[in-house]
């Protein structure tokens, strides 16, 4: 293989001969919304019925991504403009782009990506008033145009999403600068989620997030398998789980 990949971990691998282009699903919602935790219980599922598959994350999923999230998420970085934060995101995006998704996509692996492109519309966009075209070009040009097949987006009040994480954070896991936006900010962002997901509605499935999360699991799967159908890759075990 021509690259390495970081924290993109090959955590599958199907025998069959199936197209040599794989697909690409995205997972978007707000903090604490379980994209993290959908996007891994997905990724196990299908590489538990022989698909090849990497799970891999923005910013970040490069040795480049890494460093990037790092100044995005620190503390005391606090003064970062909107504008220097959206092209940090684009940087760490471009990266990922060439160096790990459109390789793995060119040997035919489902791609499972925690936040992409679209979170940079939501946050930066919806959520901090930047220009929603100028940053659909800059966007483009990061991701030299590669959109996703499918994007899950999982949907939930902001005061669950955040209450969530608060639980998480204080069980010990990381707490970051950007957990502590006002709620506004997050309404905001929610919404523009939802205006995206109504703008382009072959792309992307809307899920109730709020719920337990077995069953978000489930429902998560369902609209995985069909995208999967729908484009024509073949599934191993469609009827498994
Ligand atoms: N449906 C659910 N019901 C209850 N708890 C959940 C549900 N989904 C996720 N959680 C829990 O909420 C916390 C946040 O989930 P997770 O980290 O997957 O969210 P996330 O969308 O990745 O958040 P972030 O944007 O902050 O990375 C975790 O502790 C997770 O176990
Ligand atoms: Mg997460």
């Amino acid at each position: 293989m021509g690259h390495t990949r970081y924290h993109a971990v090959t955590i599958g691998w199907t025998q069959e001969e199936g197209r040599q282009v794989g697909a690409f699903i995205t997972f978007e919602g707000p903090e604490g919304a379980g994209k993290s935790t959908v996007a891994r219980r997905i990724a196990t599922r299908l590489s538990g019925i022989g698909h090849r598959v990497i799970l891999t994350r923005e910013p970040g999923g490069t040795p480049i991504g890494d460093q990037i999230r790092h100044i995005l998420l620190a503390h005391h970085n606090v003064d970062m403009t909107p504008e220097a934060e959206i092209l940090l995101f684009s940087a760490s995006r471009a990266q990922l782009v060439r160096q790990v998704i459109r390789p793995a996509l060119a040997e035919g692996t489902i791609v499972l990506c925690d936040r992409y492109a679209d979170s940079t519309l939501a946050y930066q966009g919806y959520g901090r008033g930047l220009d929603v075209h100028l940053l659909r070009r800059i966007t483009a040009f990061a991701t030299d145009d590669l959109r996703p097949d499918l994007t899950v987006l999982l949907d939930v009040p902001p005061e669950v999403g955040l209450a969530r994480r608060r639980q998480a954070s204080q069980a010990g896991k990381e707490w970051n600068r950007l957990d502590s936006e006002e709620l506004d900010f997050y309404r905001r962002v929610r919404a523009g989620y939802l205006a995206l997901a109504q703008e382009e509605p072959a792309r992307w499935r809307v899920v109730d997030a709020a719920g337990p999360l077995d069953s978000v699991v489930d429902e998560v799967w369902q609209l995985v398998r069909a995208s999967l159908q729908a484009q024509g890759l073949k599934l191993a075990g469609v009827t498994g789980r």
